[in-house]
């Protein structure tokens, strides 16, 4: 947190959002669905690559105010298993623009000592993504800072699914215990703690297949900004937004009782305790 106190000049709008944040109730994992390229492209009149690419300093800008603020995980959905169906030279082009965005950001993520982690069918995609995908997360494996999950060729359905075989298979026939923690370790997520944050961007109010079981008791944050335009301000808008909910956890709240004098035990004719 310190960290990006410091990075932020005196009297910046930034800083005094930055100042508002509470640093005892940080979100440890904030997950973001990053959507609004092509329509940001399209406002423009430019070619939805053009999108894709002004996005790449949102991701930058993100991930940089996630480690100074010390937060432990962000998992970026970056292309889904139902992305495939857009037309091909966009898909191929999302891979050569990944391509060039781990080349060039490795450095400043080692500087930053960030740890890249992908989760997905990663098997799926064109070889040398994979390669460099590897390459990278073998490369920063060792870094102690913010970790960041890429989801790529990711569904959430399809980890699920995943996960199942993974227990099945090792299973080698005889029976196994199938519960929650069984299933937690074997998504590709195994050992990240579940978000508690999930942002989306261009207002869309919906999941798309994303982290479905982590996000069971996620908080929603809903933005009608458009990805490329996302910035630090707004990522710290929403840790603010994050940190006036009351997570319940299916509970009573933070002081265990109802908020209100128990006007539930009212109307059932109970005595108020
Ligand atoms: C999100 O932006 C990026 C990816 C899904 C790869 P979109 O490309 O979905 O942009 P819109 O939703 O069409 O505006
Ligand atoms: C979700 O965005 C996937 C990513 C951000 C990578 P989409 O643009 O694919 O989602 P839908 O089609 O609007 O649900
Ligand atoms: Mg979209």
């Amino acid at each position: 947190m310190q960290a990006l106190l410091d990075a932020l000049k005196p009297g910046q709008e930034d800083e005094t959002l930055a100042r508002a944040i509470d640093p005892r109730r940080l979100p440890a994992h904030i997950a973001i669905i990053m959507d609004g390229n092509g329509r940001w492209a399209k406002r423009r009149g430019q070619l939805r690559l053009a999108g894709h690419k002004a996005g790449m300093r949102s991701v930058r800008a993100v991930i940089e105010t996630c480690a100074q603020l010390g937060l432990n995980a962000l998992t970026l959905y970056a292309f889904s298993v139902e992305n495939w169906k857009r037309p091909r030279t966009e898909v191929e082009m999302l891979w050569r623009l990944l391509r060039t965005y781990m080349r060039l950001e490795l450095p400043e993520l080692m500087r930053q000592n960030i740890r890249l982690y992908a989760i997905g069918r990663l098997e799926a995609l064109p070889p040398q993504v994979t390669e460099d995908l590897k390459e990278a997360m073998a490369q920063t494996s060792t870094n102690t800072g913010l970790q960041v999950n890429l989801a790529i060729n990711y569904g959430g359905r399809a980890e699920i699914v995943d996960a199942v075989k993974a227990l099945v298979e090792e299973s080698r026939g005889s029976t196994v215990e199938i519960d929650e923690a069984a299933i937690s370790a074997h998504l590709y997520t195994a050992g990240i703690p579940d978000p508690d944050l999930l942002i989306r961007t261009s207002g869309e109010m919906r999941v798309s297949n994303f982290l479905l079981w982590q996000i069971a008791y996620a908080e929603l944050y809903v933005t009608e900004t458009l990805w490329p335009d996302f910035t630090r301000g707004d990522l710290l808008r929403a840790i603010l937004d994050y940190q006036k909910r009351d997570r319940r956890f299916g509970g009573l709240g933070a002081n265990g009782r109802p908020p209100v004098d128990d006007r539930f035990s009212e109307t059932l004719g109970i005595p108020a305790r």
